[in-house]
């Protein structure tokens, strides 16, 4: 099976950041439908923000057809991995890992092996096609994996939800840095929402 469709969508202030802004939260689930994902990737980062609040939140059926949700972990950081599973957003939970990272004795989680020191994310992504039946992966992350995706030419489409705001200095921003021309955006989509939101599409060449 062919490498699956990877799209990231991110909720941004003006100028890109991810972090230090409250998203329309409901806004950009619904948007988040749009793709029916089979595998929702996350970032350890985002994980270990939601920690907390997982640790308190009730437990639930996920509904059918829900993804998997598939965390890149490669230092074996992620705790919560029972509340990741049962709080009803996803039929199961899978940690990315690579041959270095330490092992997780008192967290039983089905892992998936990619890379040597740190997770291997085109391998990863192959590997999700191949034995999980991956066709579309969203990317619910901050910039460190988007970047990360970027970087390595893995990202297939971008999907940014527009705030009109601007979160300032110190935040995290939706690409971590990476670069690249304009020739590798090309606009799919562009919609106008309530309250100033505007909705991005691009293909990613
Ligand atoms: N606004 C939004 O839509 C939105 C969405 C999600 C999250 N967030 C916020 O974003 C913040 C977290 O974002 P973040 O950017 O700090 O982290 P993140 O993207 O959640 O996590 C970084 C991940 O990238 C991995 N990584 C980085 N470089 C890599 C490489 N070269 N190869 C393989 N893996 C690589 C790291 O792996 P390791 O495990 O090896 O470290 C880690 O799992 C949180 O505050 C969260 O609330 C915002």
């Amino acid at each position: 099976m062919a490498r699956p469709h990877v799209v990231a969508h991110v909720a941004i202030a003006l100028d890109g950041a991810t972090t230090g802004f409250a998203p329309a939260v409901g806004r950009f689930y619904e948007l988040a439908a749009t793709w029916a994902e089979d595998v929702t990737l996350a970032g350890a980062d985002t994980i270990l923000a939601q920690e907390p609040a997982l640790r308190a939140a009730p437990r639930r059926q996920a509904p059918v057809g829900a993804p998997l949700l598939a965390v890149v972990d490669s230092r074996a950081r992620v705790r919560e991995w029972e509340a990741l599973g049962s709080v009803g957003h996803w039929s199961g939970v899978l940690a990315l890992r690579a041959a270095a990272t330490p092992p997780r004795p008192h967290h039983a989680v089905p892992e998936l092996v990619a890379g040597a020191e740190c997770v291997d994310l085109a391998e990863a992504l192959t590997a999700l096609g191949e034995h999980h039946g991956a066709r579309v992966v969203r990317v619910d992350s901050g910039g460190g994996l988007i970047g990360a995706l970027v970087r390595r030419g893995l990202l297939d489409e971008l999907s940014l939800l527009v705030h009109p705001l601007l979160a300032g200095p110190g935040q995290q921003s939706w690409h971590g840095g990476a670069q690249a021309s304009a020739a590798a955006f090309e606009l799919i989509a562009a919609e106008a929402l309530e309250r100033d939101l505007v909705w991005l599409r691009y293909r990613v060449g």
